[in-house]
């Protein structure tokens, strides 16, 4: 049990109680916004941390929807101030807003610590940015309420429904088969994405915000309520309610992020039939709030845990609109209670148990039952062997069964331009056997890890009916995607890892059941190629790219930065004012 927090006791009374020269120069400020004492003094003050940009189609609604967090900030007796965030629209920032995840996540620590704030509302859910907030805001230490953004809705063409990305992929394979119309393709991209919001198949938006749910970091069912359903907008105006109350609680992320609540995330992940980057975010998460997870836990997970969801790309029909119509993550989590802490403290003061009591599921072919899964074990596993000594991943349940077990000959590309040009040339020497290679496209060698590990099926292959094959690189892909796309291999090529050794020809070989990934060359004949093998040139000489390269750390360790881990020297504690 706790106590509550006095107002004398606010972090943000440290720069507008005391009567001194410093205390003087923060309430002039104020008052030449137009404030009065009587906004400010004693009263929780609630920053709004907003990722809302020109140029990002998912969180075109923050615009407006910030002054429903506002509305409940005033509600509940806070003073709400809005802060900007950098804006990492997926679609448009290159090479990869994986390269800015950890700089939206320093912004956040940094706003966070250096002004006069008690708590906050982060808003967010295009992919990166649901991590990036909660790393920052892990850091930071500060009571934080997570808000969703939202899918948008359903996509529509020519009365068919459209998912986002997983549609664009499929669709451009046919057009480069000649089986639909240049005039259909056009259709196609006016209808998929006909609101704002974030993708609204189970890429890595939905992904994310749901497992920001599963630890406790949102309101119960928040994650998938539709970005233009009324409901969002409440639930806005309820994040800033609570997140006032947070602060007189003293409900920090520390209370909430324990390992049990990882563990409940990569649950979830499991059952949700999750993008494959919620690894490397879960991961980095789980590390900054001091929680040892790993690889292993998601390994153990995806034995027990079946995917009940039934939302593509790994179920077959249905979208985040259809998912929330049927109950949403409450639901689901209902239907996998044994599997999860309910005892974990969510930002409701209430655990997790709590918050899906009584929750249902009102559609058994949208969330599944525990015995009717679209896909018996969890959504990802973990692939070791001699090409990938620390860990690859793979989507068995959205790929071609087929696959699952596999050997063929390697064709090799060391970048992505050769890479691209080579899958157009009618003459490429490939059969649907070839395993696809895509290497020096990892943390350091992409930068960023780009979404390139979906490569494209080569031209001829595609004209002769041939829709998936296997693909293994050190990038990551779009939760979007599917196909037998074996991803984040560590280490990766760039820094000398067993993938920079593979030569067109060799032999690969994968078994899904059995966890494996391997190489059919000797270790002889490794050595005698890694002696040979030159690091690749540097990729930046200046700048962020710069200190990015410098500071980032494997896909299995979570891809953040070493000195912002959480062991990473002593604590850096509260500004002198
Ligand atoms: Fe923003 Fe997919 S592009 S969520
Ligand atoms: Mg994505």
């Amino acid at each position: 049990m706790t106590t509550r927090k006095a107002p004398g006791d606010l972090r943000s009374a440290r720069w507008f109680a005391p009567d001194d020269l410093r205390g003087f120069g923060h309430r002039s400020r104020m008052m030449q916004m137009g404030y009065a004492p009587q906004d400010w003094a004693g009263k929780p003050v609630i920053a709004i941390l907003n990722t809302w940009s020109d140029i990002n189609p998912c969180h075109s609604h923050f615009k407006q929807r910030v002054d429903d967090v506002k509305r409940g900030v005033l509600q509940a007796g806070g003073f709400p101030v809005e802060m900007p965030g950098i804006s990492l629209a997926e679609n448009f920032v290159k090479p990869t807003t994986m390269l800015y995840r950890n700089l939206l996540a320093m912004d956040v620590e940094e706003l966070l610590r250096s002004h006069p704030v008690d708590g906050v509302v982060l808003m967010g859910g295009c992919d990166k940015t649901t991590p990036a907030l909660l790393l920052g805001a892990t850091s930071a230490g500060l009571p934080a309420i997570y808000l969703p953004a939202g899918p948008m809705l359903r996509g529509n063409w020519k009365g068919k429904v459209l998912g986002s990305g997983s549609d664009a992929w499929k669709f451009w394979d046919e057009r480069r088969a000649g089986t639909i119309s240049d005039q259909d393709w056009v259709n196609v991209e006016a209808g998929i994405a006909r609101s704002h919001g974030t993708c609204m198949t189970m890429g890595t938006a939905a992904t994310m915000t749901a497992l920001a749910e599963a630890v406790g970091m949102t309101l119960p069912n928040a994650s998938s309520i539709p970005a233009p359903d009324a409901n969002h907008p409440r639930m806005s105006a309820e994040c800033g309610r609570r997140a006032v109350e947070m602060v007189w609680e003293d409900l920090t992320p520390a209370r909430i992020q324990t390992r049990e609540a990882f563990l409940n995330a990569i649950t979830v992940a499991m059952a949700m039939g999750c993008s494959t980057n919620a690894i490397i975010h879960l991961i980095a998460m789980a590390r900054r709030a001091g929680q040892d997870v790993g690889l292993d836990d998601f390994e153990r997970a995806s034995r027990i845990v079946p995917v009940i969801a039934n939302v593509r790309p790994s179920g077959d029909r249905y979208l985040m609109e259809d998912f929330f119509y049927a109950g949403g993550l409450i639901g689901l989590m209902s239907r996998i209670r044994e599997h999860l802490h309910l005892d974990a403290m969510t930002v409701t003061g209430r655990t997790l148990g709590e918050n899906i009591e009584g929750a249902e599921v009102y559609n058994d072919d949208v969330i599944r039952t525990i015995e009717n899964p679209i896909y018996a074990e969890g959504a990802l596993a973990v692939l070791k062997g001699n090409l990938a000594p620390d860990g690859c991943v793979i989507k068995p349940s959205a790929c071609e069964p087929r696959f699952l077990r596999h050997t063929g000959p390697a064709l090799v590309f060391d970048d992505y331009p050769s890479m691209k040009a080579a899958v157009d040339d009618e003459d490429l020497d490939v059969t649907a056997d070839h395993v696809l290679i895509l290497r020096n496209a990892g943390p350091q060698g992409g930068p960023g890890m780009p979404e390139w590990g979906m490569l494209p099926i080569p031209k001829k292959l595609v004209r002769q009916g041939v829709r998936d094959m296997v693909r293994l690189s050190d990038a990551r892909m779009s939760g979007t995607s599917y196909g037998a796309c074996i991803l984040h291999v560590s280490p990766e090529a760039y820094i000398g890892g067993p993938l920079a050794l593979v030569r067109t020809g060799d032999l690969v070989s994968l078994d899904v059941n059995a966890r494996t990934i391997n190489l059919d060359v000797s270790e002889e004949e490794l050595a005698r190629r890694r002696a040979e093998w030159t690091p690749p040139p540097a990729r930046f000489e200046r700048g962020y790219g710069w200190m990015f390269t410098r500071h980032i750390r494997q896909a299995h360790e979570g891809c953040d930065f070493d000195f912002l881990e959480t062991d990473f020297g002593a604590p850096v504690g509260e500004p002198a004012i």
